[in-house]
């Protein structure tokens, strides 16, 4: 039995952190362990310009605690009045890596995003020329469709389409949550990979529903049967490089989660590593943990891979019931259980 584990320092290739007060208490527990990580644009207004999304980086930047090193990375919100010339815009900074696209009303802050993706096929033609990222929140908005099929519809009414329309085009499938979403991008050409959050790795949607209603386990896409996720943990386990590390750690403060309509998201930063690493072990799969975690995302954004190390030894350590964020909470994953490993502090040189 291993008793730690070294990885190249891992990146987060999906992650929320907000502004304000609620990016300086999230951004410290994601820099503690990631060396960079996408940073998703749905802040309201959206980060739908280079020049915005390079303020935002500077806001982010100022958030870093002074002994870690942390690079955001910064990806475009698409909208219906995208032009192909920011997109041209984007593709010249080195800052932007990425643009995503929300359907319309699919989850938080998605109000402003595509109408029909037809109408940004203009922008996709540029993406495409420039080799700039399409990341995709992979769910129908119609009322109509259940909300436990709207990844499985969206997959075979659109993203088919998108990749058959776009087939040089570099495509996230984000935060893929069914077995037929892992079936997909197995299938499709390797310009298409996904990203697995920790709690689609974990739960089943019995978590979310069975035994009274747990609003920190409510996200988007909603987590699934067990069948899916157990496709989920076959994928991240594989060894296919089309499968990398995305949090899709979604802040939001205690009251917002526990209310008679409760907003979506699971914050999963405070101990992102260590939930990943419990999915592993439990499969006997530790040994897969680094390729998810440190290359195979790197490799797909075509970015150098780390050159530090980080340590997670085997230790039982309890999460803390909250964290806080001035006067108010921030309840975590996993809030007052117990996790097995652990992160040693120190960073190591290659
Ligand atoms: C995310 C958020 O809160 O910004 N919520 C979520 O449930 N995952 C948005 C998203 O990625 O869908
Ligand atoms: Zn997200």
């Amino acid at each position: 039995m291993a008793e730690k584990i070294t990885l190249t320092r891992p990146d987060d290739w999906h992650l929320h952190v907000r502004t304000g007060e609620i990016l300086k208490a999230v951004l410290p527990h994601t820099a503690r362990q990631f060396a960079r990580a996408i940073i998703m644009p749905n802040l309201a207004p959206p980060v739908s310009t280079v020049d915005r999304a390079l303020r935002y980086r500077s806001e982010i930047i100022q958030a870093i605690p002074e002994d870690r090193h942390f690079t955001p990375l910064m990806t475009l919100y698409l909208t219906d009045a995208t032009s192909c010339e920011e997109m041209a815009k984007a593709a010249q900074s080195e800052h932007i890596h990425a643009c995503k696209l929300y359907p319309a009303g699919a989850t938080t802050n998605s109000d402003a995003g595509v109408s029909h993706v037809s109408r940004i096929y203009p922008v996709l033609e540029a993406m495409q020329k420039l080799d700039l990222p399409l990341l995709i929140h992979g769910e129908t908005t119609d009322s109509d469709h259940d909300i436990f099929d709207r990844e499985k519809i969206f997959i075979d009414r659109t993203l088919s389409e998108i990749v058959k329309t776009f087939p040089g085009l570099r495509i996230v499938v984000e935060h893929v949550t069914t077995r037929e979403a892992v079936q997909f991008v197995q299938a499709a050409s390797a310009n298409i990979a996904a990203t697995i959050t920790p709690q689609h790795l974990l739960y089943n949607r019995n978590a979310l529903l069975a035994g009274g209603i747990r609003p920190h386990h409510y996200c988007l896409p909603i987590i699934k049967r067990e069948c899916h996720r157990q496709a989920l943990v076959a994928a991240a386990i594989s060894g296919n490089p089309k499968f990398f590390l995305g949090t899709d750690s979604a802040p939001h403060l205690q009251q917002r989660k526990e209310s008679a309509c409760g907003c979506a998201g699971c914050y999963t930063a405070h101990a992102a590593l260590e939930l990943y690493c419990e999915v592993f072990d439990r499969a006997n799969a530790l040994h897969r943990l680094e390729g998810f975690a440190s290359h195979y995302g790197a490799d797909f954004y075509r970015l150098p891979r780390n050159r530090e190390t980080i340590t997670l030894r085997k230790n039982t350590w309890q999460v803390p019931a909250h964290y806080c964020v001035g006067t108010d909470r921030l309840i975590p994953l996993q809030a007052g259980e117990r996790l097995h490993w652990q992160l040693s502090l120190q960073h190591d040189r290659l």
